[in-house]
């Protein structure tokens, strides 16, 4: 029996519904803050994530050769696409141009529960705001989104100049290395490479930094950093609008595009791949061949959230089965017809069972079934039947919609 490609997974119609209920909540959000939807294509021209994604991602692409001999890689991640896009069909539109997107990205990892090869990100990007205000703001977006998820989470909100500022006379390679060591608190790790760079009074600096919850503590420990004031202006914008995070002066993103503000949430009730969302301030546009535009974003792992999330996501539809005889067949049909008109998941049998039958099978799938033979054709009326009660009345065909959709979803 053929199987679906390791890392993929396949979804029924239980858990399509539950992920499209949180899908739906995350774009009401994001329209309410005038977050606007856009589409890139699910492959691109390999360069563009190998200008500035890092070579975590870089190792982990699907890369394959189209026909014409063009290297191309499926998206590992959306926000490179979005600016290429950005360069190539907006570059002129007002700014700030607010975007999201609902996509799915690729990325050949070793498969575990909440890290698949195939994942849904929910993204949004903020370009052409270069404020305080404007990193807030995607900052207070993340923290709604979440919030309408229902996911109980962490947001960790950090910045990369303390650590760079410290590590300046360090060379890229090596920050790096500090940088990812720092991120996953191996601090064992980090003496290690301190000591072989004759350094190690840096460690104590470092660790106090990442472990500090106060702003004021952590530019002492760092020394001038330019970009105090934005940093300071941020956070008070978030305290002010009692954004709920702490702060996390040691995180370092898996990619390398960004240059100021870095922030993370995290599941509270998921194990090893707790990181939910992920994103903060970038500068790509001028190495695709635009203007050096300022932008802000992240993206929210899906298909973490809705493993969180695990039974208590969405609720199921009211399902009204039409159970009916051959003769009553046609009444059988307006009568969906007026179920479905209002809006209800309305089903009749198509497998020609015995009316019985069709009661039994009802019972199984359905909150309502809606009973229709000869006597019901002659007086006009239905016999609604509440599955779960049991009880059941003879009335007319609006008070079976109007009591079917005043039950709302079933839970
Ligand atoms: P990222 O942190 O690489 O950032 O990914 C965002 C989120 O996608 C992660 O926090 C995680 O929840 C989810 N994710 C990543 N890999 C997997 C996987 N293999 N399986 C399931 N979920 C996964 C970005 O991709 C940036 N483009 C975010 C951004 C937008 N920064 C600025 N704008």
């Amino acid at each position: 029996m053929l199987q679906k490609p390791r890392g993929t997974r396949d979804f029924l119609p239980d858990e399509m519904e539950a992920r499209r209920a949180v899908e739906w909540r995350l774009r009401e959000v994001a329209r309410r803050w005038g977050y606007r939807e856009v589409c890139t294509p699910e492959f691109e021209d390999l360069e563009l994530f190998t200008m500035r994604s890092g070579e975590g991602i870089i190792g982990e692409m699907y890369v394959f050769e189209d026909k014409g001999g063009r290297k191309l890689a499926l998206r590992p991640e959306i926000t490179a696409a979005v600016i290429r896009m950005y360069i190539n069909e907006a570059k002129v539109a007002p700014k700030p141009l607010r975007w999201c997107y609902y996509a799915d990205c690729f990325r050949y990892e070793r498969p575990q529960k909440g890290r698949y090869r195939q994942f849904w990100q929910f993204g949004v990007e903020l370009i052409g705001a270069d404020s305080a205000i404007a990193d807030a703001e995607v900052i207070m977006l993340a923290s709604d989104m979440l919030n309408a998820t229902g996911v109980r989470y962490d947001l960790k909100v950090g910045h990369l100049s303390f650590v760079k500022n410290l590590l300046k006379d360090v060379e890229p390679e090596i920050q790096r290395k500090i940088r990812a060591q720092l991120d996953k608190k191996d601090f064992e790790g980090l003496n290690l490479t301190l000591d072989s760079m004759n350094k190690p009074d840096l460690a104590e600096s470092l660790t106090t930094l990442v472990a500090c919850q106060d702003l004021n503590e952590a530019f002492e420990i760092a020394g001038a950093i330019p970009e105090r004031e934005r940093i300071e202006q941020t956070m008070g914008y978030l305290d002010a609008a009692k954004v709920k995070y702490s702060l996390n002066l040691g995180i370092a993103r898996g990619l390398d595009y960004y240059t100021g503000i870095v922030f993370e949430g995290f599941a509270d009730n998921l194990g090893a791949e707790n990181q939910i969302l992920g994103g903060g301030v970038y500068r790509l546009a001028h190495l695709f061949g635009g203007d050096d535009v300022a932008s802000c974003g992240f993206a929210i792992g899906f298909d973490r959230v809705m493993v969180s999330l695990g039974e208590s996501a969405g609720k199921k539809d009211t399902v009204a089965a039409i159970v009916c005889t051959p003769e009553a067949r046609n009444r059988a049909l307006d009568v969906a017809k007026a179920f479905r008109s209002a809006g209800i998941r309305t089903e009749m049998d198509l497998m020609g069972r015995g009316f019985g039958q069709q009661l039994a099978h009802a019972a199984k799938s359905a909150a309502f079934a809606v009973i229709i033979g000869q006597r019901e054709v002659e007086s006009s009326e239905v016999t609604l039947k509440n599955l779960q009660s049991g009880e059941q009345k003879t009335i007319t065909l609006d008070a079976a919609v109007a009591e079917v959709v005043a039950s709302g979803s079933r839970g």
